[in-house]
């Protein structure tokens, strides 16, 4: 099954596709996460997005649309795949349309007035990628799971974020229609709930969808 995540920054998309990935057995594809190993290799493309990233813009559609477009001609796409933060715009909507079919979007829907202090708290492991709030970690600086260092991401500080956020409104968020009218959006609420109600929620549709 090839399905995408939508939703605004923050809203929990590489907390859920994490879980999804894990049951469901597909590879997790974040635009996002390419484009930061990209510049931490300082790579032509890490190059390129690292100004468009840290003043919260979204990179050039060729750039990204290509990427995209590569990522999904590797053996593993092969039963499917999950897609973390693309398309942003209906420009890569339509042209993701041109070389993929898309069987469910799974949009979570979240108040913004959650998002600026979630996205300025997060901690994000070096080595596993997994998001802490830190709130919750007491002064630790390494990561539960594999003992790995944290840091912030540069994109999450006050100016960043409300830029994000911005771009989304104006960008992103006309993409629920988009996919509505397709007949093939999930719509689900972020809530403060812990991440794994929200995943629970999320199981139950795509097991239904799968026939699991
Ligand atoms: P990207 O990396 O995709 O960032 P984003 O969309 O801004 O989203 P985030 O990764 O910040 O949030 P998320 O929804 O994954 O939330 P998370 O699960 O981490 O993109 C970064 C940049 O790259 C863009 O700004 C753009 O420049 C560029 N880019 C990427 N794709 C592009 C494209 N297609 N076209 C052009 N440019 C592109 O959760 C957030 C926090 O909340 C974490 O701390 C987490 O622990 C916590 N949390 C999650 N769920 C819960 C919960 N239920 N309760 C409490 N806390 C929770
Ligand atoms: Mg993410």
């Amino acid at each position: 099954m090839n399905i995408i995540l939508l939703g605004a920054p923050g809203a929990g998309k590489g907390t859920q596709a994490t879980k999804i990935s894990e049951r469901y057995g597909l590879p997790h594809i974040s635009t996002g996460d390419i484009f930061r190993a990209n510049i931490k290799n300082g790579t032509e493309i890490g190059k390129l997005a690292k100004s468009y990233i840290d003043a919260g813009k979204l990179v050039p559609d060729e750039v990204t649309c290509a990427i995209v477009k590569d990522r999904l001609t590797w053996d593993d796409v092969a039963k499917g795949y999950l897609l973390d933060g693309f398309p942003r715009n209906l420009f890569q909507a339509e042209e993701l349309d041109k070389f993929a079919k898309i069987d469910a979007v799974v949009n979570i829907n979240i108040d913004f007035a959650l998002l600026m202090d979630r996205l300025c708290g997060r901690r994000v492991c070096k080595e596993c990628g997994e998001s802490y709030h830190v709130s919750t970690l007491g002064g630790k600086t390494t990561c539960e799971r594999c003992g790995g260092e944290l840091y912030q991401r540069k994109d999450d500080n006050p100016e960043t974020v409300k830029s994000r956020l911005e771009v989304y409104e104006a960008q992103t968020a006309p993409l629920i229609e988009y996919y509505t009218k397709k007949g093939i959006i999930l719509n689900f609420t972020g809530t403060e709930a812990p991440a794994e109600v929200l995943f629970a929620e999320i199981a139950k549709v795509l097991d239904e969808k799968m026939g699991l």
